[in-house]
């Protein structure tokens, strides 16, 4: 459905963007992931041939973005950065006229807004000025605007930045709800969203991609992967040495009454675990739990350790 091939972008001595490609099938969301700076907005842009690239292109269910932008261009929707809407047009209003530029006419074009606006869950305000509206639904009604065409790409930048919890919610209910019928690209920096909506997590970093995987293997990364934690009522003076000489493990780490236990061997590591509990069985545990992995420790990983580029 969307293949990125090779783009790059350079703006003066900034390289923004640099070799990036990949694809997206129909049914996966695409999360990217990237400090601020990354290179995820700019990236967009050129997808949705809003920015040309330096070089590269972008590849829209089997149409060139910059050889060919008009056939591209109507199968993609595109929620861009902090929701750019006219604020004194009213959301039917507005949708309408997004609707007549989509090429829709007359009674197509009145279904295709109730539609639009049913979807996105906007009947309460449809009336409303724009700019009176609160922010959760503003961002609803740019989403609405980059639904209204039904396009099978989708390519949103944050789309739940700055939301409550419960908007939050229901625009990643929408998110999945269209997913099986679209290929989906959103941008985030709230990891939860990530493993919440994304089959596929990309982290960019300084124009690069540091990562591209599922969020269950990006999170095998993690250095709290196949990790164990035991919680104990007292220390006793033998436990430490005894977890240290298991071959299985890399590093074992006190804090208060709790034992971390970092894998050299993730699948040996909790058998280990296991049997010299069992062998010693006056040491007094009170809970003993297997970690997962922690995409925040992933993100962290590869992304610390170079500083994003300076400033727009
Ligand atoms: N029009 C522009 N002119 C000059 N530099 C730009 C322009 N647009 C983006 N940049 C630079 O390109 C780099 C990538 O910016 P971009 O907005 O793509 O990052 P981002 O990953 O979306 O960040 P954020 O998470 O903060 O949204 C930054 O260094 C930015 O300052
Ligand atoms: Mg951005």
């Amino acid at each position: 459905m969307l293949k990125v091939n090779h783009l790059r972008k350079t703006f003066g001595p900034i390289q923004a963007v640099n070799d990036v490609s990949f694809h997206v099938e129909r049914g996966e969301v695409l999360g990217f992931l990237g400090p601020n700076g990354a290179g995820k907005t700019t990236t967009m842009r050129m997808i949705t041939g809003f920015l040309p690239p330096t070089s590269g292109t972008a590849i829209i269910t089997g149409h060139d973005i910059v050889r060919e932008p008009v056939p591209a261009k109507k199968q993609i929707g595109y929620l861009p950065e902090n929701a750019p809407v006219y604020s004194d047009m009213t959301v039917w209003n507005y949708l309408a006229f997004i609707a007549t530029i989509r090429g829709f006419t007359g009674c197509q074009r009145q279904e295709r807004v109730g539609k639009t606006i049913e979807l996105c869950r906007l009947e309460s305000v449809k009336h409303q000025a724009i700019g009176t509206l609160s922010k959760g639904y503003r961002q609803r009604t740019c989403f609405a605007q980059a639904l209204i065409h039904d396009p099978p790409i989708l390519i949103m930048d944050e789309p739940t930045d700055g939301l409550d919890p419960n908007q939050k919610h229901v625009v990643r209910m929408m998110i999945r709800d269209m997913a099986p019928q679209k290929a989906i690209v959103i941008s985030t920096h709230i990891l939860e969203e990530v493993e919440a909506v994304c089959t596929r997590a990309m982290v960019i970093c300084n124009g690069s991609i540091a990562a591209n995987g599922s969020p269950a293997d990006l999170k095998t990364k993690s250095r709290t992967y196949g990790a164990i934690e035991l919680t104990l009522s007292s220390m006793p003076g033998d436990l430490i040495s005894k977890l240290q000489q298991l071959p299985s493990a890399a590093k074992v780490e006190t804090r208060d009454h709790s034992v971390t236990i970092y894998p050299r061997d993730p699948k040996q590591l909790f058998p280990d675990v296991m049997g010299l509990v069992k062998a010693n069985s006056a040491w007094p545990l009170t809970g003993l739990k297997a970690l997962d992995g922690r995409l925040d420790d992933v993100f962290r990983n590869l992304t610390q350790a170079r500083e994003p580029a300076a400033t727009r």
